[in-house]
């Protein structure tokens, strides 16, 4: 059984996570880069832990070096994303990634960006939106930046501010300025906390910077009355099952805590997070759900609905999705 035509919508994507290796290596092979060491024989991505993911991932980052290259990227996202019926996808982006930070540069990226998703929901169908994003291991002061563009560009496709990166990096609370900034500007919050951190992680997230979603979250599942915090809260998780798998932060899809959580009144929606690197795609997280869970398209389309109301944009975009989950009639 596959999922692959049924319309969904995803969160929870790192837009140069979703970059296809042969994409990394065009771009390396053009500038003279030497990122060889990050490709394992059969082409796709080597690491061997989460803390080597990231290093991989930076390094992969490093052929992304103009705005015409983020342009080429969101094109090839979407093109594949789109392949796999979705009409829907939040991506991270960082702005550490596009310029070092530089409000000007990042302006510019962000303009091929929008090009780039622009072109794509015309030919395919499927809208593109932005959250910027903090690094969580470069530290609470590069995260300041970061925050800086997110409200100078919040609008129409940059619709959230959130934190990536090394969740172990210090306390929740040290982020709360650049959280802070983003909130008092009007920007939706979500965080990655409890991909490994336990409950407590979680629990300063939601009470230090005050988000309405949280990347993951699977780490609340150790402390009932936090679940149910999450439940009564309506706090929705990003959950990203195949992600989880494949950087062991559960061990095996049949111990995966996203059916728990659901039973607990949690609202849980399903992503990538960064597909090639984890060797997964929209289709086969719902392939893998269905077989292990005995979801169908009933759950499927819960779980649809939830991340079409949790969703950043704007209610115009949401009213224009919302009909591409409609059965065709
Ligand atoms: N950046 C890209 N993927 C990530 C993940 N799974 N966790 C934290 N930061 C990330
Ligand atoms: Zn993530």
């Amino acid at each position: 059984m596959t999922f692959k035509s049924i319309p969904k919508i995803e969160l929870h994507t790192h837009l140069e996570g979703c970059a296809p290796p042969s994409f990394i290596k065009g771009l390396a092979a053009e500038k003279n880069i030497d990122i060889s060491g990050i490709f394992a024989a059969d082409g796709g991505y080597a690491f061997r832990d989460f803390d080597h993911f990231l290093q991989v991932y930076e390094a992969a980052c490093t052929t992304l070096q103009s705005p015409e290259d983020f342009r080429r990227l969101t094109m090839a996202v979407l093109e594949e994303t789109a392949s796999h019926g979705v009409v829907y996808m939040e991506s991270f982006v960082s702005p550490d990634f596009c310029g070092g930070g530089d409000l000007a540069a990042w302006r510019d990226y962000l303009a091929a960006m929008v090009d780039a998703a622009n072109e794509a929901e015309e030919k395919l169908g499927i809208t593109l939106r932005g959250i910027v994003t903090g690094i969580r291991h470069f530290g609470p002061d590069a995260c300041k930046p970061a925050a800086i563009c997110a409200v100078e560009t919040f609008g129409s496709f940059i619709t959230g501010y959130g934190m990536a990166g090394g969740e172990m990096a210090g306390r929740p609370g040290d982020y709360a300025y650049s959280f802070d900034m983003a909130r008092e500007a009007g920007m939706p919050l979500t965080c990655h906390a409890g991909e490994w951190g336990g409950p407590s992680m979680v629990a300063e997230t939601i009470r230090d910077l005050k988000v309405s979603r949280i990347g993951h979250g699977i780490g609340a599942i150790g402390d009932p009355a936090l679940v149910e915090e999450i439940a009564e809260k309506e706090i929705v998780l990003e959950v990203c099952p195949g992600s989880n798998v494949v950087l062991k932060a559960v061990d095996g899809w049949a111990l995966h805590p996203i059916v728990k959580l659901r039973d607990a009144g949690v609202k849980v929606t399903v992503s990538t997070d960064d597909p090639p690197f984890f060797h997964t795609t929209m289709t086969a997280e719902y392939d893998m759900l269905n077989r292990t869970f005995g979801w169908d398209e009933d759950d499927f389309k819960v779980v649809n609905e939830t991340a079409l109301a949790a969703a950043f944009c704007d209610d115009d975009t949401r009213a224009r999705v919302a009909k591409r989950l409609e059965p065709a009639q």
